[in-house]
Parts: C-alpha cells; sequence; structure tokens
C-alpha cells in the first residue's frame, strides 16, 4: 500500500536495553522486536512509520523538531524524561502534531515521582501499562485520529 501519513515513534533513555531491563517490570520483548511491529503496522495500513530511540534531551528534541516537516503524528515513551523534562514538552507543543504517550509499565502503579507527567496534559491520550503491547494500541489510536 502506497503510504499517505508518517510517524515518528520516539524512544527515550534505556529503552535500547529493553529485553533485559527489569523484564519483571517492562517485559522481555526488545525494542527492535516493537519498532519491528510497529513498522509491519504501518506498512499494513499505508503508514510511514520511522523509529527512533536516544538516551539525550537533545537528540529527541531534534527529532521532535524534524518530525513537524513530515510526520502527521508523534508516538513517544519519553522514558525518564517524562518526569523531568521541560524541554522535550515545549518542543511536543511546538510541533504542533497529535501526540500520544506510551509506557510499558502503569506508571501510576508505582514510585509517586512516576506519576507526574510533562507529557499527557499535552498528549492526545496516555497509554501505559501494557508492555510492549501500549504501543500496538498507541499506533491503532492514532491510525483512527489520522483515518488511515
Ligand atoms: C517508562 C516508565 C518511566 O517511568 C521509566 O523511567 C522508563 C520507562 C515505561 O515505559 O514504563 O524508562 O516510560
Amino acid at each position: 500500500m502506497a503510504e499517505s501519513f508518517g510517524v515518528q515513534v520516539l524512544h527515550g533513555p534505556n529503552l535500547n536495553t529493553l529485553g533485559v531491563r527489569e523484564p519483571e517490570i517492562y517485559g522481555t520483548t526488545t525494542l527492535d522486536e516493537i519498532d519491528g511491529m510497529l513498522r509491519a503496522l504501518g506498512k499494513e495500513h499505508g503508514i510511514d512509520v520511522q523509529c527512533f530511540q536516544s538516551n539525550h534531551e537533545g537528540a529527541l528534541i531534534d527529532r521532535v523538531q524534524e518530525a513537524r516537516t513530515w510526520a502527521d503524528a508523534i508516538v513517544i515513551n519519553p522514558g525518564g524524561f517524562t518526569h523531568t523534562s521541560v524541554a522535550l514538552r515545549d518542543a511536543l507543543i511546538a510541533s504542533d502534531l497529535p501526540v500520544v504517550e506510551v509506557h510499558l509499565s502503569n506508571v501510576h502503579a508505582r514510585e509517586a515521582f512516576r506519576r507526574h507527567s510533562y507529557v499527557s496534559d499535552i498528549a492526545l491520550g496516555v497509554i501505559c501499562g501494557f508492555g510492549a503491547t501500549s504501543y500496538r494500541l498507541a499506533f491503532e489510536a492514532v491510525r483512527e485520529r489520522l483515518g488511515a
């Protein structure tokens, strides 16, 4: 199918270690597997899915700024930056794109500091607690929003 929409998928710090990182919390699916699943779903529905992971706040912000030029939506798991980054929030707002926030774990059932997110109130929606399935559900939400 020809791709008529674009979605930037962003993964924040430490998510490159999925599969080995605290599997009891984050599951055993690797980031490559998640990205592969999202790209395959994109292909099925005519959506160009570009995935990017970084441990660096500025690198993620650069991608958010670039997304404005080609993407129709952003799916982001900001990792630890969820709870700390005003700069990432500012970039997401400035992108003017619909944003879906994703977490593998249920951040509300963990330490208190994880309950605050700098992204949630500017996101279209938040999906958390379903492991790798959280990403699939986020993709589904974006697809429906785009009418793809
Ligand atoms: C996370 C939750 C964050 O609190 C944590 O810092 C992460 C992963 C998740 O996907 O569950 O790195 O975003």
